[in-house]
């Protein structure tokens, strides 16, 4: 009798520990989901005149209903969809604590200031576009952290300096558009079927000099046949330039040494 009352004390605590576990997989121990958290942040620093985030509402326990946010089956939140949304402010550096994201859309708004780093803790990204918005400074270094990425449209904003080394380490791209910006310096090697730079003038091509705006004059954006703007194409005007570069070399040679 004892005994058999004690183990089904122990069923008792043994379920409500089991269920402890599972909650505290998404919940602080104030009992506040982390997800909610974060994206109650990224509301916060951004001005929606439409009201399109009204029911993100930091008193819920499940953002997974919430509009332009989609959960995964396991009910974290993986992407966040809200192009064309009339939205300005800034990218709250919390969305990094979102790392279930796959994808995050926010094209075609008036988002300003810099992308923040926090960005490259988003393991499971690979759909990125930010374009057509006013996004500052520099690009990232820890966009080089997404093995994942896959999309990245970061073009139509106003990011300055290079574009870093490290994207070069990312091997599984499709897409690279960082046209329309204010970037400069030399390439990385970036592996990607479509990479567009066109529309920033002070980008040379890779391994020239610092002070390449005066050894290249833009040469990525030198229309071939009216259309410049893939990577294959500056590669195939690169490639056009050296041939030429090298046959010209050779006419000349013989006519030098006479
Ligand atoms: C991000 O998550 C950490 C815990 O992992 C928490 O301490 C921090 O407050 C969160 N920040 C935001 C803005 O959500
Ligand atoms: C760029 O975004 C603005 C809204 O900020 C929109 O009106 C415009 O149509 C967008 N441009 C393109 C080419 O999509
Ligand atoms: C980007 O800027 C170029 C040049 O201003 C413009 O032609 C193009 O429509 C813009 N694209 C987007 C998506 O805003
Ligand atoms: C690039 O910089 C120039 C000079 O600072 C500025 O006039 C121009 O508007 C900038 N372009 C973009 C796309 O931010
Ligand atoms: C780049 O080179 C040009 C011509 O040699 C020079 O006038 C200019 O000051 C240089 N710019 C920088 C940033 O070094």
């Amino acid at each position: 009798m004892e005994s058999r009352r004690s183990f089904r004390l122990c069923s008792v605590l043994f379920l409500v520990m089991a269920l402890m576990e599972i909650s505290t997989a998404t919940l602080s121990p104030a009992g506040i989901n982390y997800e909610v958290v974060a994206l109650v942040a990224i509301k916060t620093a951004l001005h929606d005149p439409y009201n399109v985030l009204d029911n993100w509402d930091i008193n819920s326990v499940d953002p997974c209903s919430w509009r332009m946010v989609t959960c995964s089956s396991d009910g974290y939140v993986s992407a966040l969809g809200l192009p064309s949304q009339s939205l300005s402010g800034t990218l709250s550096s919390s969305i990094g604590n979102l790392t279930n994201l796959q994808s995050v859309l926010l094209q075609n708004n008036a988002i300003s200031g810099p992308i923040p780093a926090a960005i490259g803790k988003l393991e499971k990204l690979h759909t990125l576009d930010l374009s057509n918005n006013t996004f500052s400074g520099e690009m990232p270094t820890s966009l080089g952290n997404l093995k994942n990425l896959n999309y990245l449209r970061l073009n139509n904003n106003s990011l300055t300096g290079p574009c870093p080394e490290s994207l070069s380490k990312l091997n599984g791209l499709t897409l690279v558009d960082l046209s329309f910006n204010n970037l400069s310096g030399s390439l990385p090697k970036i592996l990607a079927r479509t990479f567009k730079v066109t529309g920033n003038p002070l980008i040379c091509g890779p391994k020239a000099s610092d002070n390449c705006s005066a050894v290249f004059p833009e040469p990525l954006s030198l229309p071939p046949n009216g259309q410049s703007d893939s990577g294959t194409n500056s590669h195939r005007v690169a490639i056009a330039f050296g041939a030429s570069f090298v046959i010209f070399l050779l006419n000349s040679f013989p006519l030098g040494a006479l």
